[in-house]
């Protein structure tokens, strides 16, 4: 089965930057695998992303691979689901370019991720930071995609995506289905920074006990969570406001055992901080373990990565033409096939 089946289509991504964290896993990555199920599921490693900051070459490449593998290990299946590499569809650039006419720029100045980007990255602040949303639009828009399952993070971006969307089909008929974001309520579409909980957890925080990776090491992850900043009331209770590092943590073990808030409030109740900290790191290992040790096998063998990848793209190809051809017709510019 593949995207183009009468299941109604999810598309989403992620950027090959370094290794994923629990964050981009319990916000995205998990409700990838499960949508599998009921969707025709398209998962593009988005490596045109990337390039907005600067990449070593070596290592971008590396994270490509890496980033396919753990989507296998996560389990994205490659015989339900397409995975691909954006740059190998140039589609995604072409649609870009037409849609960056149809977007203000005053509403690409609204978005937070580039004005958080813009002050990480001074030195290089360049046009394609700027423009970014408006490639994620045409990652989404070319594939006629039905649900966009991402982490909270990403909603401003997603409604930017539907606005040009409605523009365009205003001005020339339906040519792009309208997609709806699909953001968890269950306190982990934002998992927070353990360092400063007030943050959402993210690759680039300077301090490595403010993140945990997908791959880290059980002593690694335990050492984490022990070292988690909570606060200094010292009573379990589900408060984001005055205790979020304790909220953060309340999420993290329910997402990770499948226990709701209330069964996570008896479960602690009465219980100090450290009792917390040491079971949310057991059922974060446990959670993880298999994925990590499926990723070592996986990742070993590039060759079979990098006919993946192939694959992948061939089909998305397939798909992306139809949505181009119509997107050409439409604005007057004459067939680019036979
Ligand atoms: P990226 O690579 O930053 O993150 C991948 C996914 O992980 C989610 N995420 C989180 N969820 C919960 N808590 C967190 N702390 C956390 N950190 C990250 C993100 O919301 C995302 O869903 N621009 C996108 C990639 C992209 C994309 C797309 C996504 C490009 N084109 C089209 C969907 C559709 C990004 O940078 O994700």
């Amino acid at each position: 089965m593949t995207a183009s089946s009468s299941l109604p289509t999810v598309f989403s991504g992620a950027q090959p930057t370094g290794q994923l964290t629990l964050g981009n896993y319990m916000g995205a990555l998990r409700t990838w695998v499960r949508m599998q199920q009921d969707y025709s599921c398209i998962f593009c490693v988005v490596d045109l992303h990337a390039l907005t900051v600067r990449q070593d070459p070596q290592q971008l490449r590396e994270n490509i691979f890496e980033l396919t593998a753990l989507y296998l290990a996560c389990g994205i299946d490659p015989e339900r689901s397409i995975i691909f590499l954006q740059s190998h569809v140039p589609a995604h650039s072409e649609l870009a370019w037409f849609l960056s006419t149809f977007t203000q720029m005053g509403e690409l100045e609204r978005m937070t991720q580039f004005k958080d980007k813009a002050q990480q990255h001074q030195q290089n602040i360049n046009a394609a930071l700027f423009t970014y949303p408006v490639l994620m639009a045409a990652d989404i828009l070319l594939y006629q995609t039905h649900k966009v399952p991402v982490g909270e993070d990403q909603k401003q971006h997603l409604e930017l995506t539907r606005d040009v969307a409605i523009r365009f089909n205003g001005l020339y008929g339906p040519v792009f289905r309208v997609p709806e974001p699909l953001i968890g309520n269950d306190g982990v579409a934002r998992v927070k920074d353990l360092q400063e909980p007030s943050k959402k957890m993210s690759k680039s925080a300077l301090s490595e006990l403010a993140r945990v990776m997908l791959l880290d090491e059980p002593d690694a992850i335990v050492k984490k969570f022990k070292k988690a900043v909570t606060d200094t009331l010292g009573v379990i209770q589900y408060d984001e406001v005055n205790q979020p590092g304790v909220a953060n943590l309340l999420n993290i073990w329910c997402a990770a055992t499948g226990n709701s808030r209330e069964q996570a409030l008896s479960h602690f109740a009465h219980n100090q901080y450290g009792k917390l900290k040491m079971e949310t790191a057991e059922a974060v290992n446990a959670l993880l373990q298999p994925i990590r040790s499926r990723f070592l096998q996986l990742n070993s063998d590039r060759g079979q990565l990098q006919e993946l990848l192939l694959r992948g793209a061939e089909q998305a190809r397939a798909q992306a033409r139809q949505t181009m051809d119509q997107v050409r017709s439409v604005l007057g510019l004459p067939k680019a096939f036979q």
